[in-house]
């Protein structure tokens, strides 16, 4: 079965859905690598990587495994990595991209991705409340001395588009005018608790595929990213009902509203049973006008992955990372 593609602005063609490789710090590298290779024989073509994730390697060995097969070939797949946040400095995109082409067993990639705007970073497992004496608020200079140093992956082959990741629209609105290459794709979070309508409009208006990772709402997310407030989107009356009506389990709802709604979900999942019916849900059984409309009027503005770890000293809490009084927040948030 062959599945949807959508053009990104530089004509470029991705899947319409993709699959997650973030094992959470609940599954680990092996786990998510074989059900990458099982997903790719069964019909992804889209898979996000990551380098943090630290799984690249044995997802490469793989990967490399089914290309020998032959019967996929490497112009068929879309693959994505995102550079990590303690590789900003000056030469360090060459390095983060190679060590990932390397990983991955590939000449290039499809797309590369900024995985969060600043530099700032923590040791795993740190307390959320930690603070880093490095970490400070997004600079648009230092952020753009970065970005040139992705398009250059761009000009040496070694990338097909550029990516941002975790943006505000204030730091768009910063950066794209001084982007020689623009990104083609903006990865965040987007599940039917948190839609963000602003940067979702945003990103259509300025040709910039919205990418929607958690779009399941990351039932399995770390505990870091867990606190008492946060809304379940599989557990949302409005998600509950619909897949009673259209007889699937709740998660199934939540993707088919996000390619309906014109987002690509990256899914995550080691489950055969679940991964499947995740690819396969987009093409089959739509939602009717009135139940999108349900579900666009049921956002619960829920942020899940708030980002506390990348706080610098001195900063209120994790709202400061996201912009919402409409200005980059600096030093005095
Ligand atoms: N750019 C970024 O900063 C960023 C941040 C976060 C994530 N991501 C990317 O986005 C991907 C997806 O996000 P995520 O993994 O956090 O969240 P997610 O895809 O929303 O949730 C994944 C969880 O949903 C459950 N699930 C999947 N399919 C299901 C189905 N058909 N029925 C029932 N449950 C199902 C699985 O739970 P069980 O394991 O219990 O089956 C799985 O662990 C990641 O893997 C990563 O590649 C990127």
């Amino acid at each position: 079965m062959s599945y949807p593609v959508k053009k990104l602005s530089n004509g470029i063609s991705i899947p319409y859905m993709g699959m997650g490789t973030f094992g959470s710090d609940r599954y680990g590298a092996r786990e998510v690598s074989a059900a990458v290779k099982d997903a790719v024989e069964y019909g992804y073509r889209l898979i996000d990587c990551a380098s943090v994730y630290q799984n690249e390697d044995l997802i490469g060995k793989l990967l490399a495994d089914v290309l020998a097969d032959g019967k996929i070939k490497r112009e068929d797949l879309f693959i994505q990595s995102k550079v990590w946040n303690d590789m900003h400095h000056k030469g360090d995109a060459l390095l983060s991209c190679a060590k990932t082409l390397k990983d991955l067993q590939l000449d290039y990639l499809d797309l590369y991705f900024v995985h969060w705007p600043f530099p700032n970073f923590h040791p795993p497992g740190c307390d959320v409340d930690s603070r880093s004496p490095d970490s400070r608020p997004f600079i648009t200079e230092e952020f753009m001395a970065f970005w040139q140093q992705m398009e250059k992956l761009v000009d040496m082959g070694l990338v097909k588009s550029l990516g941002m990741s975790n943006m505000t629209i204030p730091k768009m609105e910063a950066v794209l005018p001084l982007c020689r290459i623009k990104p083609v794709a903006l990865e965040m979070e987007l599940h039917p608790a948190f839609q963000q309508p602003e940067l979702f409009d945003y990103c259509i208006k300025n040709n910039i595929q919205p990418i929607a990772f958690c779009p399941i709402g990351s039932p399995e997310r770390p505990d870091r990213d867990t606190t008492s407030e946060d809304v379940a989107a599989t557990q949302m009356p409005v998600i509950v009902d619909i897949a009673k009506a259209h007889n699937v389990p709740p998660a199934i709802i939540c993707l088919k509203w996000a390619t309906q709604r014109g987002q690509i979900p990256i899914p995550f999942s080691v489950r055969p049973n679940e991964y499947k019916s995740n690819l396969e849900c987009g093409v089959t059984d739509p939602l009717t006008d009135a139940e999108m409309e349900a579900i666009k009027k049921a956002d619960a503005n829920c942020r899940l992955i708030k980002g506390q770890v990348f706080l610098w000293e001195g900063a209120t809490d994790w709202h400061c990372l996201w912009d919402e009084g409409g200005t980059i927040n600096g030093w005095n948030c």
